[in-house]
């Protein structure tokens, strides 16, 4: 929340929950299903929530990035341990920033043993969708002291980006959705930069235009805190 006085901007500390990184399904021991995201633009956005005051807890899938000083870190693999993080530390949260890639798909049946070349009946796999975190968070019931956290998503488009958005912010029920196209290769995944859209819940939308991702991200948590 922020506040002007005497023209000085003061800021509440509220607390965040943000999730990054990318989700691993398992396909057999050594084998898993991933995506590219590095993690960089969810940390950016810790670290820009610290930066500004708050308090973070950062669910982060692999990645190669150190912990944001200061930062609750809370390290999971795959999207069934990212939605259990997620809803165990949700009850504390006043703000939610679902910034991570998580798999929409995993493989019905994780192999103990290798999978291995010639065995020919094991080359298809068969996938069945993930629990959805962000969608599960718009039907939480209320805490008893307190409200609902402000829930804010990501969407990773490659084609229709604004008409997939619009649906997709309708569908998850979010204050607002952050909307960067992944198929240009100067933004979006393993980038420094990105380049935003904002779509907010009440139908007005701000592009955030392309910056590096520690910058959007500062703006970005200014901006949310307008709207907890
Ligand atoms: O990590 P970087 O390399 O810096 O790249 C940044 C980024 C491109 C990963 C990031 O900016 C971004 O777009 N994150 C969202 C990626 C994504 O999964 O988007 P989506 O459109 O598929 O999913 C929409 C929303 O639903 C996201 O908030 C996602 O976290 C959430 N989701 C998706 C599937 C699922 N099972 N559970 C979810 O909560």
């Amino acid at each position: 929340m922020l506040a002007a006085v005497c023209n000085v901007w003061l800021v509440t500390p509220m607390k965040f929950l943000i999730t990054a990184g990318p989700t691993r399904e398992p396909i057999d021991p050594v084998r898993y299903l991933s995506n590219r995201s590095s993690g960089k633009m969810g940390y950016a956005l810790a670290r820009a929530a610290l930066d500004a005051g708050h308090e973070v807890v950062l669910v982060s899938g692999p990645v190669c990035l150190a912990a944001p000083e200061g930062a609750a870190i809370v390290r999971v693999t795959t999207s069934d341990e990212m939605f259990d993080a997620v809803h165990a530390r949700v009850g504390e949260a006043e703000v939610c920033v679902l910034c991570a890639a998580v798999a929409d798909f995993r493989p019905a049946v994780v192999e103990p043993r290798k999978i291995k070349k010639g065995d020919a009946e094991s080359r298809r796999i068969e996938l069945v969708p993930t629990r959805d975190i962000l969608l599960s968070l718009r039907d939480l019931p209320p805490p008893k002291n307190g409200r609902k956290p402000v829930v804010v998503g990501f969407a990773a488009e490659t084609d229709d980006v604004m008409e997939n958005a619009h649906r997709k912010l309708r569908a998850k029920g979010c204050a607002l959705l952050v909307v960067n196209d992944v198929s240009r290769a100067d933004i979006g995944f393993e980038t420094d930069e990105n380049e935003l859209t904002l779509l907010f819940a009440s139908g007005e939308i701000r592009p955030l235009a392309f910056s590096k991702k520690d910058t959007l991200a500062a703006e970005l948590i200014k901006i949310i805190c307008t709207i907890s």
